[in-house]
């Protein structure tokens, strides 16, 4: 579990950083902020405490980051378009909160997850909070479009989370199921960005649709990144090996199962289905992985699902917005958090 299994290049050479990426939208980001913050306001107590916590810890903001760009693509940045990425943050955290309860994580960006804290009840109740906050903040401005699109994307989230379990219960996942469970709780959310983001300054619903095609790509490539994360590339302040102890068959062990022997397969499933898996297990099946070229695989998936994405968004015209978009693309399949 090193580095080292990393070996395709990405396909660019000049590393793209989060700073680059907020740039363009400096100024936005600092409208977001304020809606984002209101959003959140409580009337002390715990409740404040744990938003105070939340705050700050901010993760990458790469949803607003995408609103905003997507938004800029089309034409000129609005209260709408910052409604949106406050928005889809709102509800990005609330799942984050709840899915760390569900994957009994006690790690999140780089820190104690809420659930370590303050325990499960308090998690859970907590994103029922944010939750309710976010499509509170789209009632109160009459947002309906937006919160149609974005309530689409949650429903898709919770389906995605569902259907992982079972599969996880049956450790029978194929690729194409694979698929449709990033794509559920992974790129409905990033679509919706790129979606919301074009929605709050153009009506051409083609525009509209290009967008969100593009985001959905760029959703596949970031899941599949995240789940490379699991395999030891990189100490991103989450816990390692926590798929496969989840029983998550994720795409580089489900492509290296697939062309395994079956003596093999039924070795790995047996670790995988031990109550408690060791250190030793998950780094055996790193190993596995490795060796039969899984993560390889998965890392050229996941570069071709980017340049998916890259055409889409080339088919738009020239601006720096536009350029900065294909750097966020870079940035997804290169990230090292
Ligand atoms: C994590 O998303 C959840 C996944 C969809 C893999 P991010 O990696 O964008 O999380 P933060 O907001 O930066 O912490
Ligand atoms: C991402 O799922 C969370 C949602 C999309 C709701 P994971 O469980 O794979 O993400 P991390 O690795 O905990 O961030
Ligand atoms: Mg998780
Ligand atoms: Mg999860």
């Amino acid at each position: 579990m090193t580095d080292a299994v990393l070996t395709v290049p990405p396909p660019s050479k000049v590393s793209v950083t989060l700073n680059d990426l907020r740039k363009p939208v400096e100024k936005d980001l600092r409208e977001f902020e304020t809606y984002f913050k209101n959003a959140m306001s409580s009337n002390g107590g715990l409740l404040d405490l744990i938003v105070r916590y939340l705050l700050r810890r901010k993760g990458k903001q790469l949803r607003p980051i995408l609103v905003l760009l997507s938004a800029k693509m089309c034409g000129e940045t609005s209260k709408s378009s910052y409604l949106a990425a406050a928005l889809v943050e709102l509800l990005h955290t609330a799942t984050l909160v709840h899915d760390d309860v569900v994957d009994t994580a006690d790690q999140r960006r780089g820190a104690f997850s809420i659930n370590a804290l303050w325990k499960n009840k308090i998690a859970v109740l907590f994103g029922d909070f944010l939750l309710s906050r976010g499509l509170l903040l789209a009632l109160d401005n009459k947002e309906y479009d937006l919160l149609h699109t974005m309530s689409d994307a949650v429903r898709r989230m919770s389906e995605g989370e569902i259907l992982q379990i079972e599969k996880s219960r049956k450790l029978d996942i194929d690729e194409e199921t694979y698929y449709k469970i990033i794509s559920d709780k992974t790129a409905s959310l990033i679509a919706a960005c790129t979606t919301a983001g074009a929605r709050s300054v153009t009506t051409d619903d083609e525009v509209i649709d290009r967008m969100n095609k593009a985001g959905e790509s760029l959703g596949l490539a970031f899941q599949i990144r995240d789940d490379l994360f699991d395999y030891g590339i990189r100490d991103v302040g989450k816990p390692l090996g926590i798929d496969l102890k989840e029983r998550k068959l994720t795409l580089p062990l489900i492509f290296s199962l697939s062309g395994a022997e079956s003596s093999e397969q039924r070795r790995i499933l047996k670790l995988i289905r031990k109550k408690r898996i060791s250190d030793r297990d998950i780094r055996y099946i790193a190993d596995f992985v490795t060796k039969t070229g899984g993560i390889e695989y998965a890392k050229n998936a996941m570069i071709d699902h980017a340049q998916t994405a890259s055409r889409l968004v080339g088919t738009f015209p020239q601006s720096e917005a536009r350029d900065t978009m294909m750097g966020l693309i870079d940035y997804t399949v290169q990230r090292k958090l």
